[in-house]
């Protein structure tokens, strides 16, 4: 247990902006260890985590993987199938199993809201969110931020429009909590059946028009149309989607800045985001992929009661 975050990392709506702040410069270390010819420093080793991933998951999964064993930890991987929550165990007896191993932390992503704190409280472990349902997804919005900081140099004045299904977003979630505490302004911009009720409380703006997005904002974090959470009823077609809501260069070309484009992926490309702005000039696409891993080694050396001040030390190879 650390004082700096806390046993577990649920969310970012629990964190304060200083915690927020911490966890971004402790991954600016980390950041150095991936560029090298030997990416390992020994800041985790004789630390066990496992990861549970209960959902599909390819970038959050490989990522914390990647950080894990960056970090010198020794990591196992678990999915729904092909173990014994295939036949009816429960999440806490799974890891209350895993435990009586003398594992150290979880890393759990879950199609139920609520899931990471559920075993947060149930387990000694540190448990980590790697994705709950529709209610967070804290480690994407830290790397959504750290991508937004290093291309504009801060996250403070900055414009945000996060575009799509906003209703069905973890993604959506973090970032509003993370970006609003940070002292950026949000505004949301999607079908009104794609946001949720009274998404303004939250204290973003909601802009009805993609086009309204573009005028306002420095940056668009467009968002995946969840489609397997959709049972029907919620838009008319993909096509009519596109014409509609598509971040196109056409519709770019009319902002009055060139606007900084991010995507957690997976893409549909040609739905909410058409293929030359996803692989355009101002796409930050694949450098908020390589963030994603100097970010979870930032909040699994947190977690583990890593030092803040000793974190370019261990980035370096040296003590935690
Ligand atoms: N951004 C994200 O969570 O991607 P995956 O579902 O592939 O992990």
């Amino acid at each position: 247990m650390t004082a700096a975050l806390g046993k577990d990392l649920v969310g970012l709506e629990e964190l304060s902006a200083e915690q927020l702040q911490l966890i971004l410069d402790t991954a600016e270390p980390f950041k150095e260890v991936s560029e090298r010819q030997i990416k390992k420093v020994p800041a985790l080793r004789g630390k066990t985590i496992v990861n549970l991933f209960f959902e599909a998951s390819t970038r959050t999964r490989i990522s914390f993987e990647f950080a894990e064993k960056r970090l010198s930890a020794d990591t196992v991987n678990v999915a729904s199938s092909g173990s014994s929550v295939s036949k009816g165990e429960t999440l806490v007896d799974t890891a209350r199993n895993l435990e009586a191993m003398r594992i150290d932390m979880v890393v759990i992503r879950h199609g139920a809201s609520g899931a990471a704190q559920f075993l947060g409280r149930r387990i000694r472990s540190n448990v980590i969110n790697a994705g709950d349902g529709k209610h967070e997804h804290p480690t994407q919005g830290l790397l959504d931020m750290l991508t937004l900081r290093d291309k504009f140099g801060r996250i403070r004045g900055l414009k945000v429009a996060i575009c799509g299904d906003i209703l069905h977003s973890r993604v959506a979630r973090s970032n509003i909590w993370g970006l609003l505490k940070l002292g950026a302004e949000v505004a949301v911009c999607g079908p009104a059946s794609l946001l949720p009720r009274n998404v303004s409380e939250l204290g973003v703006t909601v802009l009805p028009r993609i086009e309204d997005a573009i005028q306002w904002a420095d940056a668009l974090n467009v968002l995946r149309l969840q489609l397997e959470r959709m049972q029907g009823g919620f838009l008319p077609s993909l096509r009519e989607y596109n014409r509609v809501f598509g971040v196109t260069t056409e519709r770019l070309a009319r902002a009055p800045k060139d606007l900084v484009i991010l995507h957690p992926g997976p893409m549909n490309r040609g739905v909410e985001i058409d293929s030359d702005v996803a692989d355009g000039p101002h796409s930050v696409i694949l450098p908020q992929v390589t963030n994603g891993v100097a970010v979870r080694m930032a909040v699994l050396y947190l977690l583990a009661g890593g030092k803040p001040d000793l974190a370019v030390r261990a980035g370096r190879g040296e003590e935690r």
